[in-house]
């Protein structure tokens, strides 16, 4: 899938910087055949085209067979309390092709749906998700905070199984979204797989940490996955402020944001042999997306939340994004 001009413009960026840094070409040498070595030895191969397809286009669903997913984020946040099952179903009710669901774990290890590392933005409660046990949480009021919450009364946290056996029932394509402990997201998604083998055909595992991706394909290499990203996510927040108030603190990440951003599009994808790359919507463009198929891989787009941006990916991008809200225009979330 690689273009050649990508490999010798990676080895030659390397080889350079690491002349410049040590200058010595024998060692230079040595690295950067170590790095190529290292590559080559321990990438995971993409997964078949054909699959990548099935879930990123699913033939079933009302977008229909090759057509644009609309992906209803965290199961549509706008459009009814986030993570929960009434999301999920609303979500279907008003034609989405999928929903992006947030995997973490209560403190007694049960798999469950929430993005947050505490429940307070979400729910009646208050408190690290970490220090709560499924039992605690279950009885929490899910849509405590939401705007529709006089509706949605009464929903609860859903455990990971409950919501992929009703995503799987209304024949929605899953987009998990794993934020971190990658042992157990894996451990966790892996059994989910082995149960439910239709979710190989009809999901797919994104993180913006490479180390999840790369430990749920060393788990499972069937799984198709993806990496998700937003250049600058270092240094700024959502909304474009800075991070962090010291100067040179900000300097520092704005740094390590070139070279994340560099290894994200030169080295990350590859090693972990992604399908698809969600990328936040502010850098997506026409050649952007075709970067990304030149290499086998497709661009999801996160958060496209306006009529006027949802035709320009249904009708001239013609690639996949996940919206806070199938039904009106809506500010997005972070
Ligand atoms: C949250 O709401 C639920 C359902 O109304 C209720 O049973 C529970 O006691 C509430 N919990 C807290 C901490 O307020
Ligand atoms: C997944 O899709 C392939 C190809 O369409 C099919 O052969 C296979 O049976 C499907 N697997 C499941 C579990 O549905």
């Amino acid at each position: 899938m690689l273009q050649l001009g990508d490999e010798v413009s990676l080895y030659s960026l390397v080889f350079v910087v690491v002349l410049l840094g040590t200058r010595s070409p024998v060692w230079t040498t040595v690295f950067t055949a170590s790095v190529y070595l290292f590559l080559t030895m321990f990438r995971f191969p993409q997964v078949p085209v054909s699959r990548a397809l099935q879930v990123l286009h699913p033939a079933k669903g009302t977008a229909g067979s090759g057509k644009v997913s609309v992906v209803a984020h965290r199961g549509g946040g706008h459009d009814a309390p986030e993570n929960t099952m009434a999301a999920i179903r609303e979500a279907s009710k008003n034609g989405a092709t999928g929903v992006e669901l947030d995997l973490e774990f209560s403190a007694d290890g049960v798999p469950i749906l929430m993005h947050d590392d505490t429940v307070d933005r979400t729910t009646n409660g208050s408190g690290p998700l970490s220090q709560m046990t499924f039992s605690q949480l279950r009885k929490l009021d899910a849509a405590a905070k939401h705007r529709l919450r006089d509706k949605f009364a009464g929903e609860k946290i859903p455990t990971l199984e409950e919501a992929v056996e009703e995503c799987i029932k209304l024949q929605l394509t899953i987009y998990f979204d794993v934020k971190g402990h990658p042992d157990e997201a894996a451990a966790a998604l892996k059994d989910l797989y082995k149960k439910h083998p239709i979710l190989y055909n009809s999901s797919i595992v994104c993180s913006f940490e490479p180390k999840v991706i790369y430990r749920m394909r060393q788990s499972d290499p069937e799984v198709v996955t993806a990496l998700t990203h937003r250049p600058w996510s270092l240094s700024r927040l959502g909304d474009g402020t800075p991070r962090f108030p010291s100067l040179w603190k900000h300097h520092w990440m704005t740094l390590m944001d070139i070279v994340l951003d560099w290894a994200h599009h030169n080295v990350l994808w590859k090693l972990c042999g992604v399908s698809a790359f969600l990328i936040q919507k502010n850098f997506v463009s026409p050649d952007y997306v075709q970067y990304w198929a030149q290499r086998g891989v497709e661009v999801v787009a996160w958060t496209v939340n306006t009529k006027v941006e949802k035709d320009y990916y249904q009708e001239l991008l013609k690639a996949n994004y996940i919206t806070d809200s199938l039904v009106e225009d809506c500010e997005p979330h972070y």
